[in-house]
């Protein structure tokens, strides 16, 4: 009597159980690859740790990498190794203030995506992160011969050494020099600067949002219902 009273209650919640351990163990697992993140590109070619941290401390990493998830234009990017900074002058990156060094990292930036042989004929000045070359800021020329690519800023020429990483996005180019704009390093003969363009207020960087959303992990959840069944389906075994 007791048998048949309980057994499609246990069948029901074997079968439950069942079924619900089994479609939980298809959810699919997120996708580890998340938009493309600078400074692994970096850290991962390796010889670049001024770069990244000068990178960091103007938080112009974060603002890569949000641009990069935003905008569909891409960007190119001239990455100096750690031996070029070695080799600038003592004391050249603490000569510059906070805003400065801002500038200098977008010198390093083109806002849209450049392949190696689209460099052969991209118009000269290109316009870079730091500011409008058409209006006379940051100017920076390519020059190419061959496969050979230089870069020009009116103060050194860098020459693009080798691809680190292309996606159709994002473009970073190793270049022998950090590249020294203009507008910050103008040899002090030359003749009297215009009254500064630096003067203009660097728009506030919108700091990049975290999402503190991210679900809980809702595997325990499962795990303790599921738990939960074995254990009534036990104690219902216990009382036939
Ligand atoms: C980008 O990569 C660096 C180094 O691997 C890591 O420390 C940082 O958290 C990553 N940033 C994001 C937004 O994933
Ligand atoms: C990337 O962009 C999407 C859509 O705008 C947004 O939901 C997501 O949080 C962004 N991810 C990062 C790491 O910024
Ligand atoms: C690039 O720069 C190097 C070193 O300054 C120079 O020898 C070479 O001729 C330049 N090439 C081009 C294409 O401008
Ligand atoms: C860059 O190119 C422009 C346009 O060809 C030219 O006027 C300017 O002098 C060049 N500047 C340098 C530093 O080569």
């Amino acid at each position: 009597m007791r048998k048949l009273l309980f057994s499609p209650i246990l069948l029901f919640l074997m079968f439950f159980f069942l079924y619900f351990s089994t479609s939980s163990a298809q959810t699919p697992s997120p996708a580890p690859s998340g938009p493309t993140n600078i400074t692994a590109v970096l850290e991962k070619a390796g010889q670049f740790t001024t770069f990244i941290k000068i990178m960091k401390s103007t938080q112009e990493a974060d603002q890569i990498n949000t641009q990069l998830n935003n905008s569909n234009q891409g960007l190119t990017i001239f990455a100096p190794p750690d031996n070029a900074f070695a080799n600038l002058k003592a004391g050249t990156l603490n000569s510059l203030s906070d805003q400065e060094k801002v500038q200098l990292v977008q010198f390093h930036i083109l806002p849209s995506f450049i392949s190696m042989s689209q460099f052969q004929t991209v118009s000269n000045p290109l316009r870079t992160q730091a500011g409008n070359s058409a209006n006379g800021e940051f100017p920076l020329n390519v020059t190419t011969s061959g496969n050979q690519v230089n870069v020009t800023t009116g103060v050194n020429t860098a020459t693009v050494a080798n691809t680190i990483y292309t996606d159709g996005q994002l473009a970073v180019y190793q270049v022998d020099q950090v590249l020294l704009p203009l507008d910050l390093f103008a040899a002090p003969t030359a003749p009297a600067p215009a009254p500064s363009k630096l003067d203009k207020v660097i728009p506030a960087k919108t700091p990049a949002t975290t999402s503190d959303d991210t679900p809980a992990d809702a595997s325990d959840a499962t795990t303790t219902r599921v738990s939960f069944g074995i254990a009534l389906i036990a104690a219902i075994f216990l009382m036939l």
